[in-house]
């Protein structure tokens, strides 16, 4: 026999043995982590069976082909059990766990917390029902809105110093987020000249550069305007007593104090008696006994005119009023960070009594 010979034989020896060894120890191993152990044990990078293919480059040339020929056998014929007994192996796992398991079909579902009404959509719900109840349609406008509606349109033209107490959004130079919800005035009107009368609200979002305890970034307005033959200020200080009795309770007084827009003449700030101390001073109004809610007046004119009514023939009433505001009154809520803040620990307390919360 030569010295090739006797590494063939040698080498064919170790392959019977871990071939064997291999067969036993995949028909032993209960896990599927004990096959893996197995899989490298012969398989793997230093693995028995891998060791023989790598000394292939020692047998003498003749009988390589042999030896690699039944090294390649054995190495498959072990890789087929190893699969073999992995996916039995698998069935039994699963077995194992259905049997542990079972679910009881009879038990009652889990029942997602109800969500509720946010503070705002109730206020605004609410302040939607008086008017309408007064017979004024509700109207939108979009957010997204031109220079000309909401500002030229509106008597306030590019170098107004009225635009300083509105700092504003812009997209462009002549495109810019809503400042207010007055641009719907001569949206509406044009969309519907000639007709009478016009009464609408229109509620909506708007958006400014503001941000403290008592003014957001974003915030809701609530526009009203009333054009027909005839309207006086009478008639908006009507109204909006009406308003305020019934969104905070029928001793409510109202105030009108002189004040400026552009786009009314004469205009006012309208105040309410104090929610808190019903008008005796507090700290909520700071002493003086009123609230500011809204800023109102007699349709100018030029906005008429805009709009596409004469206003020879016609005249309006215009009121603007911050949602928020209404909201933090009605509620005695401080800080109006806390209505976007998303905490449902202030949410819930606005669900309506018996309706378990909102959804955390
Ligand atoms: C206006 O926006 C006028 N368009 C209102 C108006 C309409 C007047 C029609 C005449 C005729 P003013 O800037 O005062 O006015 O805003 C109206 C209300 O919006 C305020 O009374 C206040 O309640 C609310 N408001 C204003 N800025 C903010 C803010 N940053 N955050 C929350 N509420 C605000």
């Amino acid at each position: 026999m030569t010295l090739g010979d006797g590494k063939a034989e040698e080498l064919l020896a170790c392959l019977e043995r871990a071939r064997t060894a291999a067969a036993e120890a995949v028909a032993a191993a209960e896990h599927l982590a004990t096959l893996e152990a197995v899989r490298v044990r012969f398989l793997g990078r230093s693995g028995e069976i891998t060791q023989v293919l790598r000394s292939l480059g020692q047998v003498e040339t003749d009988r390589r082909p042999e030896v690699g020929r039944l090294a390649n056998e054995a190495r498959a014929e072990v890789e087929r059990l190893i699969a073999e007994r992995a996916s039995r192996l698998e069935e039994v796992e699963l077995d194992r766990r259905l049997e542990g398991e079972w679910v009881d079909i009879t038990l009652p579902g889990t029942v997602p917390p109800p969500g509720a009404y946010h503070p705002l959509t109730l206020t605004l719900a609410e302040i939607e029902r008086i008017f309408v109840s007064m017979g004024f349609e509700v109207a939108e406008g979009p957010e997204v809105e031109t220079d000309w509606y909401n500002f030229q349109a509106l008597n306030i033209p590019r170098d107004h110093p009225a635009r300083d107490m509105q700092a504003s959004f812009y997209l462009t130079g002549d495109i810019l987020l809503r400042t207010q919800t007055s641009p719907v005035q001569v949206r509406y009107m044009r969309a519907n000249t000639p007709r009478l009368p016009v009464k609408i609200i229109a509620p909506g979002r708007v958006y400014r550069r503001d941000d403290d305890a008592t003014h957001s970034p974003v915030f809701h307005q609530v526009e009203g305007l009333l054009v027909d033959r005839g309207v006086t200020m009478g008639d908006l200080k009507g109204v909006l007593d009406l308003f305020a009795r019934e969104v905070f309770g029928p001793r409510t007084r109202t105030r009108f104090r002189p004040s400026y827009f552009p786009f009314t003449e004469p205009s006012a700030e309208v105040d309410v008696s104090c929610t808190i101390c019903g008008g005796s001073g507090c700290r909520t109004c700071k002493g003086t006994g009123w609230l500011e809610i809204l800023g109102a007046g007699m349709v100018h004119p030029q906005v008429l005119r805009n709009g596409g009514y004469d206003p020879e023939e016609v005249s309006g009433f215009a009121f603007g009023l911050g949602i928020e505001r209404v909201a933090m009154l009605r509620y005695g809520i401080g800080d109006i960070r806390l209505l976007y803040a998303g905490d449902v620990r202030f949410l819930r307390q606005f669900a309506p009594a018996g309706e378990g919360g909102v959804t955390e």
